[in-house]
């Protein structure tokens, strides 16, 4: 089964940094049970979007909860697809945090991302799972991707326990439905292949930010022999 493997680069490098970044994974180690997702920043994605090869496929780390207009500051679901990105992070512990996001700001966001054809990934914590189901409209729940993200886990070198994992997917499989659940916090190239048992994938952040050490990650989806 395909493991999806999402590189969060949060609010780091530059376009000079980003291309060396892409000019140092190794394409060819990719498994062929991994999608492989790169989240850079916005002002990023025009420089990444024209040096990434196939498989890397292209995300990015927010969208607007408004279509094209008069937002100021904004970048709209049209203007990501535009970029070629088929990937958008939603919700994320940080965007909750430092930006306020509701759990209406979530879902509005959700369905901008759905109206235009990107595949959202929704991080959550497992204290708001039931509050921003509910925030949602049922016909957006098919083609999620759902990131359980412990915020306590999250660039701590702390991991979640796998059994911690394994539980709180099913509640949000209970509450949104079969979604495939990926996991997030603090995963690297030594505790990967635990996640890789229990989940759909992982979501990585800070060992995301070195290629040698992404490949790595990466490089777990190969089924044991
Ligand atoms: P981390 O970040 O891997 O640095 O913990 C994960 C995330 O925030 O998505």
């Amino acid at each position: 089964m395909t493991k999806l493997f999402i590189a969060n680069w949060k609010s780091n490098k530059t376009v000079a940094t980003a291309e060396e970044w892409l000019k140092a994974f190794d394409n060819s180690k990719i498994p062929a049970e991994a999608e492989v997702v790169i989240a850079p920043s916005f002002s990023l994605l025009l420089a990444v979007s024209a040096q990434l090869k196939s498989p890397l496929k292209l995300g990015a780390q927010d969208v607007s909860l408004f279509p094209m207009g008069s937002y100021t500051g904004a970048v709209n679901a049209q203007q990501l697809v535009d970029q070629k990105v088929e990937y958008v992070i939603v919700g994320h512990s940080e965007r909750r945090r430092y930006f306020h996001e509701t759990h209406q700001d979530v879902a509005n966001k959700l369905q901008q991302a759905m109206l235009n054809g990107l595949k959202p990934i929704l991080c959550l914590d497992d204290e708001y799972i039931e509050a921003q189901a509910a925030a949602l409209e049922s016909t957006d729940l098919p083609n999620l991707v759902v990131a359980y993200e412990p915020v306590e886990a999250i660039g701590s070198g702390h991991n979640a326990p796998v059994d911690q994992v394994q539980l709180v997917s099913q509640k949000i499989k209970l509450a949104f439905g079969d979604v495939p659940v990926i996991y997030g916090g603090s995963v690297d190239e030594q505790n990967v292949h635990e996640y890789l048992l229990v989940s759909d994938g992982v979501l990585v952040g800070t060992a995301s930010l070195d290629p040698v050490e992404f490949a790595k990650v990466v490089a777990a989806a190969h089924p044991k022999k």
